[in-house]
């Protein structure tokens, strides 16, 4: 299929507003998708020359067509914790998440809202995700089965809890090795799913939990590693209190080796000097959720001192879904933009655009495969209208530069905005019951 528009998409991280050597652009540009994968890209004339007799044409223009958007943290059983009234993460934990997560261990349950998570991921233009399932191996299996049949790049892990949890969402030290490598041996490399070792936080695995995540690591150091790190003062306080001879938080999960370039740490607002340097210098990832930061008042993550740095930490940015309030990647941004406002720091919208699609990539250490439409990768894109809504139409008569357009769409679109999302060459959102 020939899949034409105007064409987005980064090869790199943009410097400021005007390096346009960041990015190719083509004003009316093409798409050859065959198999899955991007065949060949570029101006429209070129690609429709290179592309078979006959070839079936989908015409987008005048919309714009970059790669689909990844969410590199959110939490697959909260789709019903979104917009729960909590002063604070620990509260909103223990009053409506854990209670919520505990329904996981029924298959029906889990199947149905798998279903339902892949139908938002596609109306909001998220092709791949970063999730936690629940504590139970059957909420792993419905994701990965509902991947499996759409197609989709996803890495999710079972989530390993054996203490400060609800009995019904408690695992064991042995449970937790021997359920991880049950999910290891279901699901990783099957279709387009990942595996991610996903002990949930220091707080929520003892010391006997977090060896059995070191041992995890070193058996399977492929996989990525995901948990959370320096969210909320009152978190930080209990867990040094639990691991008393830990240097600081993010010295609990290296002395289990858990940091390193595949690993993972949702959110990483308050990291103290030395936490970040051992961040910077492992190849971490530091995971941006703003809207769920906002909404849980956990704190400004400090992006700028955090990538500002001799040993630069790896930034992504999530969702953070069910503390976060938007399935978009493009209300995300806008939370992001705001967050960075408040700390007398720009966010450009070309930057935006390159963390939700290319950056986030990167620190997946996917960019051979998604957040590009380099030939050779995955055919996973978002289309783009920034004329969406009579507001926004509005807006956009006025707008002209690519850099106005962008900023447009992350600061009023949302799913409205996404025209329509390929998985995998395929049509994901046109094609939902619920369309
Ligand atoms: N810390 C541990 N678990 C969670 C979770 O589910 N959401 C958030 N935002 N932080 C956490
Ligand atoms: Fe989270």
């Amino acid at each position: 299929t020939l899949i034409r528009g105007r064409t987005l998409s980064f090869r790199r991280a943009p410097e400021s507003i005007d390096d346009n050597a960041a990015y190719s652009y083509e004003s009316d540009g093409a798409l050859l998708v065959e198999n899955g994968l991007i065949k060949a890209a570029g101006a429209y004339g070129t690609v429709k020359a290179a592309a078979p007799e006959g070839v079936g044409e989908i015409d987008h223009r005048p919309h714009l067509i970059v790669p689909g958007f990844i969410d590199t943290h959110l939490h697959f059983p909260q789709m019903q914790v979104m917009a729960s009234y909590a002063a604070n993460l620990l509260e909103w934990l223990n009053t409506y998440t854990f209670p919520e997560e505990c329904r996981f261990v029924e298959s029906a349950h889990a199947e149905r809202i798998a279903v339902r998570f892949f139908d938002e991921m596609a109306r909001h233009g998220t092709t791949t995700a970063t999730a936690y399932c629940s504590v139970h191996k059957t909420s792993a299996d419905a994701f990965f089965a509902e991947s499996l049949r759409r197609g989709t790049c996803m890495i999710a892990g079972k989530v390993m809890m054996d203490r400060n949890a609800p009995q019904g969402l408690l695992d064991t030290p042995q449970t937790s090795y021997d359920e991880t490598r049950a999910v290891i041996a279901d699901w990783h490399g099957k279709g387009r799913n990942h595996v991610a070792i996903t002990p949930r936080f220091a707080i929520t695995s003892t010391p006997e939990q977090m060896e059995v995540a070191s041992a995890l690591a070193r058996e399977f150091p492929k996989l990525h590693v995901q948990t959370h790190l320096s969210e909320n003062r009152d978190e930080i306080a209990y867990t040094c209190e639990l691991y008393p001879e830990a240097k600081d938080y993010t010295d609990v999960y290296a002395r289990y080796g858990l940091l390193g370039p595949k690993s993972l740490f949702g959110h990483c607002i308050h990291l103290s000097e030395r936490e970040a340097d051992a961040m910077g210098e492992t190849g971490s990832v530091a995971v941006f959720c703003p809207t769920s930061n906002l909404f849980l008042g956990s704190g400004l993550f400090p992006l700028r001192a955090l990538t500002r740095r001799q040993k630069p930490v790896r930034v992504s940015v999530a969702s953070d879904i069910g503390g976060g309030t938007s399935y978009s990647m493009l209300k995300t941004l806008d939370e992001a933009y705001k967050i960075l406002q408040l700390q007398g720091e720009r966010l450009n919208p070309f930057e935006s655009l390159y963390l939700m699609t290319r950056g986030n990539a990167e620190a997946l250490s996917l960019a051979d495969r998604i957040g590009t439409l380099e030939p050779g990768t995955d055919a996973d894109l978002v289309v783009l209208n920034m004329a969406a809504t009579p507001a926004m139409a509005l807006r956009a008569e006025v707008v002209n530069s690519l850099a106005d357009e962008l900023f447009l769409l992350q600061t009023m679109g949302d799913d409205r905005a996404v025209v329509e999302t390929y998985v995998a060459g395929r049509p994901a959102k046109s094609t939902l019951a619920t369309h």
